[in-house]
């Protein structure tokens, strides 16, 4: 039986439509790689993770599936296990965005090459923006995927320049903002009680961290409160 996927890892897989080949970096259970040879939406692909255990999973499921031929998997870190130009999209799902940010940091050999790379940083996504704006890439689209009271971003990147016009588009995505993404108010509602709960444990405490992460989340949480009513107008 074929294997079906979360609305996250859907989202995820049709941002790869259009690659030949494709290598999931940190795959873990490898659900996104074995779905998308399943349904021939590539004809090959790569499994890589830096943990032996989360392998070993992935190893099980290819197997179940008797994907071996199609699917070969990697033991390394990030996109050291890749060389540069072996694959037509390069997915990072599921990290922190400081660790997407560092792994493409650390091979811009493989990084900087004209393919497709699809992230999906779980928080820390403006830092991401941030970073890709300033290091020569440019963000081709941005999807939103919600699976309970969770919405996930997910940005396809390739290497170009961009140039952020707003302050917010970091935190909320241009694309999002830009095209008013049906998601768009369920993200920001996500990030309100994200820095709602970052108030929370801020308040009434006098460290000069505290109390300057305090501010900063009460001040964002205003602005997000703008935009969302701005939207909902
Ligand atoms: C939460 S799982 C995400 C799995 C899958 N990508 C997804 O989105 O559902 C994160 C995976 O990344 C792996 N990982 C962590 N650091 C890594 C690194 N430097 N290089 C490759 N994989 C890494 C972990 O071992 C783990 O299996």
């Amino acid at each position: 039986m074929k294997i079906k996927l979360s609305p996250r890892l859907e989202v995820i897989a049709n941002c790869v439509a259009g690659a030949e080949s494709m290598a999931d970096i940190g795959t873990d259970h490898g659900y996104l790689p074995v779905y998308l040879v399943e349904n021939e939406m590539v004809t090959r692909a790569i499994a890589s993770d830096t943990n032996q255990q989360p392998l070993k999973k992935a190893e099980k499921i290819i197997s179940e599936q008797q994907l071996e031929k199609q699917i070969e998997t990697r033991l390394g870190s990030g996109l050291s296990v890749l060389k540069p130009g072996e694959v037509d999209a390069v997915v990072m799902a599921g990290m922190g965005g400081l660790l997407i940010r560092d792994l493409l940091e650390a091979q811009p050999d493989v990084a900087m090459q004209k393919k497709k790379l699809v992230l999906q940083p779980m928080n820390n996504q403006a830092v991401l923006r941030k970073y890709l704006e300033s290091s020569g890439f440019f963000i081709i689209k941005e999807e939103l995927a919600q699976e309970g009271d969770r919405v996930y971003e997910v940005l396809v990147v390739e290497p170009g320049a961009m140039t952020f016009t707003n302050p917010l588009e970091y935190e909320l995505g241009f694309e999002f903002y830009a095209h008013k993404h049906p998601l768009l108010i369920a993200l920001i509602d996500r990030k309100i009680f994200l820095e709602q709960q970052i108030v929370r444990n801020t308040q009434g405490k006098t460290t000069a961290v505290a109390m300057k992460q305090w501010q900063e989340s009460s001040l964002f949480i205003e602005k997000l409160n703008e935009v969302r009513k701005c939207l909902s107008n």
